[in-house]
């Protein structure tokens, strides 16, 4: 894409303001150290930023460096060396606390992406939009049952493409659902049920609401349920059911009249979402990538999955702005993640072969505020690095290698053959759920992970000539 290569090339436009914002709102909760005092003591003070066009003087305010907690109510700035927690947390109070549930498509997302563009922006990095297609679709809880003549529950599946909708209609037979089956049949406002076979799925749901029906069960050919497909969105609910509820509910309609009760609730996503990428232009050839995703599941608030995790992002982007950091850092707000990481397929996807390779590394930063664990997973000379710059900051973690190791941004980047590490932490009771609050991120949590992240950096870059 356009952007990256411009920057490795030097000429990007850059956007936003030419000092940084000082926050002047107090942070969310009682302020402590943002980096513990060997964290501090570790990371070397940075050097006169001349050689970078685009780096922002640190603030000429004072600096505190206390680990104990002043006054609640005193304004603070951070330091320009290392991760505020306090900061972060500020940031997750406002995506996860004030704008609530991200998920693709909705308002608070596309305020959380603003929200994070503006921030990189007064960061002084160039930000971009980047859109991409996603299409999504999720039976998220469909319900059929008989209301009479006797009430029983069946295992119905939405077709993919059904629409949502609910129907408390009798139940007439219809064959095949071809349309020499409907007539003459009372169908108009009834709930169809036709077998598989013979015709495609989407054809016996256009005949039957050709007829005038009002929702479609097909039964299954073969034992068991299946998963079908109406191929694009259909115009009435369609689920499937059994081969063996199928028989059931003919013999049942045999003996007489049949009421049923269908509920199809998915959760249905045709449409743009869309990555805000930052780019900070270094001097060197290479680029880093920091990611998070900030959408969130429909659920909940995603305080910690993942509000923490853009929180901290925009911590490590001020830091690293504030450093004669040699490569072209690039910070990306991730849409789309939850239901199948679309925003990072899709940014590594419109990479050329070349800006691929240029990526020296990318950290993905998902789940970072609650759980004790602190976890590395990814690339394994990134991994390796990553526990060695852990342990110069008294930090121990440990590696994740279960299926959560996959579960996340950094595997895009990994399946196209760039270097990624993730760092996370475990465990969350409150994953996908309403609970998953901003008020549970801890921000001394938070810290540590972003001085983590810029430690791994800074490593990085020092083998740059930093
Ligand atoms: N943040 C989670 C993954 C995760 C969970 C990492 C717990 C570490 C500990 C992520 O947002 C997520 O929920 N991923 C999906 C998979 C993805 C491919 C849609 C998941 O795990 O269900
Ligand atoms: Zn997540």
């Amino acid at each position: 894409m356009a952007y990256l290569l411009a920057t490795l090339l030097g000429v990007a436009a850059i956007s936003g303001a030419s000092c940084r914002t000082i926050p002047t709102d107090p942070p969310a909760a009682p302020t402590t150290s943002a980096a513990s005092p060997a964290a501090q003591a570790a990371i070397l003070p940075s050097p006169t930023a001349t050689t970078v066009p685009t780096a922002t003087p640190p603030p000429p305010t004072p600096v505190p460096t206390a680990t104990s907690a002043p006054a609640p109510t005193v304004a603070v700035s951070p330091t320009p060396q290392a991760v505020s927690g306090a900061e972060a947390r500020r940031h997750v109070e406002r995506l996860a606390g004030e704008l609530g549930s991200r998920p693709v498509g909705s308002t608070a997302g596309d305020a959380a992406a603003a929200y994070f563009a503006s921030q990189l922006g007064s960061l002084g990095y160039a930000v971009e939009e980047q859109r991409f297609p996603v299409t999504y679709y999720d039976d998220s809880g469909s319900q059929l049952a008989i209301t009479g003549p006797r009430p029983a529950t069946l295992a119905a599946r939405a077709m993919r493409y059904s629409p949502a909708g609910e129907v408390t209609a009798v139940v007439v037979e219809a064959g095949l659902g071809r349309p020499a089956d409907f007539a003459g049949k009372p169908v108009r406002g009834k709930i169809v049920l036709v077998q598989r076979g013979e015709l495609t799925l989407r054809e016996k749901a256009d005949n039957a609401a050709a007829a005038g029906a009002a929702a479609v069960i097909v039964s299954n050919s073969e034992p068991g349920n299946f998963a079908g497909t109406l191929g694009q969105p259909g115009s009435i609910p369609t689920v499937s059911i059994a081969q063996e509820e199928g028989t059931q509910l003919r013999r049942l309609l045999s003996q007489g009249e049949v009421t049923a009760h269908l509920r199809v609730r998915p959760l249905t996503v045709d449409g743009t979402a869309h990555n805000v990428v930052a780019t900070r232009p270094g001097r060197l050839p290479g680029v880093v990538v920091v990611g998070a995703h900030y959408d969130s599941v429909p659920a909940g608030p995603g305080g910690n999955d993942n509000a923490s995790g853009v929180g901290v992002a925009i911590e490590v982007a001020r830091v690293l702005a504030a450093r004669d950091y040699p490569y072209t850092v690039v910070v990306v707000a991730f849409g789309a993640e939850e239901i199948g990481l679309f925003g990072s397929k899709h940014f590594v996807a419109q990479l050329s072969a070349e800006e691929r390779q240029q990526i020296i590394a990318m950290v993905n930063l998902d789940m970072v505020g609650v759980g004790e664990n602190l976890r590395l997973a990814g690339s394994e000379e990134l991994v390796a690095l990553a526990e060695k710059a852990a342990g110069r900051l008294g930090l121990s973690p440990a590696r994740l290698t279960d299926a959560r190791a996959q579960a996340s941004d950094h595997a895009s980047f990994i399946a196209a053959g760039a270097p990624a590490l993730f760092i996370t932490r475990t465990p969350d009771p409150n994953y996908h759920t309403p609970e998953d609050k901003a008020a549970f991120v801890q921000p001394q949590l938070l810290a540590e992970v972003g001085n983590l992240a810029v430690e791994v950096l800074g490593e990085i870059g020092a083998r740059g000539g930093q």
